[in-house]
Formats: C-alpha cells, structure tokens, sequence
C-alpha cells in the first residue's frame, strides 16, 4: 500500500517536471532495477552531480564536502554540494534534492540526515534518469537508491565493542566484573542500529557471562539513543545516569558511538568529580585524537574521508561512463525493499598505541600524533 503511494508521488512529480519516460535513458529496459544486471547506461562528461549532505553533525562532514567540491571538479563534473541546515533538516534536505533533480543532476549522492524520509525525492531522481548513491547511510524503504557507499559499519560497533574490552582489561585497575554503560546514536540514522548491533555482537556474550554489568540496565537500542547525535543529549543521559546509578559505585567504561559523544561524556563523568572511564569513540576528531594521545579518551576509528570520497567519485566516474560500478557487497544492506548493492570500506581502530600507524596517510593527524 505504501509503495503504491510513493510510487504515485514518484510518478507526479516526474510529470510535473516534463521527464516522464527518461528511466529508460538509464538502462534500455527502463523496467530493471539499476545496479542489478544491467550495465548503467553512462551519460555526458562534465555533467551536474548533486551531493546532499546532512547537517554537520562531526567533523568528517564537514571534511566531506570540501574533498567532493574539489573532487569533482578535478574530474571533469559540475558539483552542486549542500548541508541540509541544523534547524528543519529533514524537510529542507528534501528540498535541496528536489532542487538538484529539477536542475538536471546525473547523479545524486546523498548522505541523509532521515533515511527514512527520502523516498520521494530519490524516486523523484530516478524518475528524471539521475542515479542515487546513499552516502555513508543507507536511504531506507525505496528501489529507488541505486547504490550504497561507507565503511563497514557493523565491523565499527564490533571494533568499538573489542576496544572497550580491552581497555577495560588493561586500565580498570582491577579485575572483572566491569560497570559500564551503552550509548548508541540518532534513532534516525540507519547506521546507529548498526555500529550497535556490531558492538552488542561482541559485547552481549560478556554481559550474559557476568563480566560486564551494565549498572543502569538500560540495553535496548530505544534507552542508549542520542537524539541528533548531539553532545548536549549525551551529556545530559549521563549526568542522569551517573546521579542516578553510581552515587556509591564507580563507572569502568562506556560504549560511545562517536568522538562528538565521547568527549560529551568524559566532560559528564569529569564534572561529576567520577574516576575517568574507558571510552570509545569513532572519526578520528581532532580534539579527540588529542584526547586520545592524553590518555583521556581510549579509542577512535579511522575512517578516512577521503577515501570514501574518493570511492564515491570513482563510482561517478564508472556511471558516467556506463561501466559496471565496483562493489564488494551484496548481501548486508537491505534498506527493507531491496539489497542495496554497496561498496564497503574497511574501518581501522585507533588507540595511542597504534595511533602513529594509522594515521600514517593522514598528514594532519599524523602531525597531532607525533607532537606528543
Ligand atoms: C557517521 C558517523 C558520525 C555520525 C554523526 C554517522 O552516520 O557514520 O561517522 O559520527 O553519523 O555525524
């Protein structure tokens, strides 16, 4: 029922816009689904690419529409590069890539800020003969998305989940059991669930076995949330958690998705006059790669920008030219329509101890590492 209704929104819109019929520029058949048998079917050089990114939530946002400015151009392509604004997000997200269809975008990449919230607006695209590749997220519940580009986001939360454990193991200061807490991020965000689920793979057999104990109780993905992935709502759960549930108790390690919330919560246990837990992290941010190196903060991921932009753009490129686009995954994204065909990136973990290999291509974080 529900895909009957958007594929009528879908089919309105490309009307409106005088571009009924141009699918089947994409593929000859204008029935398959792109990204499945059918080679794509290229389209001119220097053609318009839309990038629609989401609001700048961490760092590697922001990084991300310099590198595909400049990237494009240096490809030969037109780049049209928008954040979706910090206040209604969402609905002028939608707005931005409806702007990129109308002016012609051959294809759009898009990082979502709600990838439950696209579906008209990439079906919109397809519909105008434009591809879409789902940028880091997964766009959710539509056909219409073409391809899917990011690190391997379940290996993240199992990497997080390894990294706690043996942080707790070497800095705790004694022996298990270890308290710990859970955060996860924005309920809207297809890659929440995922980095938890990959941590929860690694982290749900020490709960069961007694050597982790999570003081709160609070386990589900719905109670370690963080609304926005905002800094301030996981400053806030802590705080309440800490009053609530360790007055007499001390707090070993805490699960955090990203750096942004790591260092929120770190800021919470330390005001709190708390011992400093163990704490995990994601983007390899600045400020907490700093942490990092001052023992502050335990661990981050490595997930290079850069490549991801760079593997986006090739994508483009082999679009462009009506190659077969590289893929190395074919199974784990099922975005609830179909398998979203996808090229995963290998994340890498980052402590102090490795933190010099692991940026060794990455000259700006290198340089924070070898000044300590
Ligand atoms: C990205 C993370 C980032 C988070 C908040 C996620 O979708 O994969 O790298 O920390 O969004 O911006």
């Amino acid at each position: 029922m529900k895909k009957i209704a958007l594929t009528a929104t879908a089919a309105v819109a490309a009307l409106a816009l005088g571009l009924t019929g141009c699918s089947s520029e994409r593929g000859g058949t204008g029935g398959a689904a792109p990204g499945e048998s059918e080679a794509p079917a290229g389209f001119e050089e220097g053609a318009r690419i839309g990038v629609a990114l989401p609001d700048k939530t961490s760092e590697n946002w922001v990084l991300a529409g310099d590198l595909f400015t400049q990237g494009l151009e240096d490809a030969g392509f037109q780049a049209d590069v928008q954040y979706a604004p910090a206040s209604n997000t969402v609905a002028e997200q939608a707005n931005q890539i409806q702007a990129m269809v109308t002016s012609g975008a051959k294809v759009i990449v898009i990082g979502a800020k709600d990838g439950k919230q696209l579906a008209t607006q990439v079906e919109a695209a397809r519909d105008a003969g434009a591809y879409v590749i789902a940028y880091d997220r997964l766009i959710e519940n539509t056909e219409a998305v073409d391809y899917y580009v990011a690190f391997d986001n379940f290996k993240v939360g199992q990497l997080q989940g390894e990294a706690l454990l043996e942080g707790l193991e070497k800095n705790a200061g004694h022996e298990a059991p270890y308290n710990i807490e859970l955060f996860s991020g924005s309920p809207d965000d297809a890659n929440s669930a995922v980095f938890f689920n990959g941590a929860m793979d690694v982290l749900q057999p020490k709960i069961d076995d007694g050597t982790l104990v999570v003081g709160s109780g609070q386990t589900e993905i719905g109670q370690t949330a963080t609304q926005g992935w905002l800094a301030e709502n996981a400053q806030e759960r802590m705080d309440g958690i800490l009053t609530s549930t360790y007055s007499d108790k001390e707090l070993d390690g805490v699960l955090s998705p990203n750096d942004t919330l790591a260092r929120a919560i770190l800021t919470s246990v330390e005001q709190a006059g708390k011992k400093q837990p163990v704490v995990t992290g994601q983007d390899s941010e600045v400020e907490s790669v700093k942490w990092i190196m001052e023992d502050k903060q335990y661990s981050t991921i490595n997930k290079d920008t850069a490549l991801l932009v760079d593997q986006t753009i090739k994508m483009i490129g082999q679009l462009q030219k009506g190659e077969e686009v590289d893929v190395n995954d074919t199974e784990q994204y099922d975005n609830g329509v179909k398998v979203v065909p996808a090229y995963l990136l290998d994340p890498v973990i980052v402590t102090k101890e490795n933190a010099e290999e692991a940026y060794a291509n990455v000259p700006s974080l290198l340089e924070i590492v070898q000044s300590y």
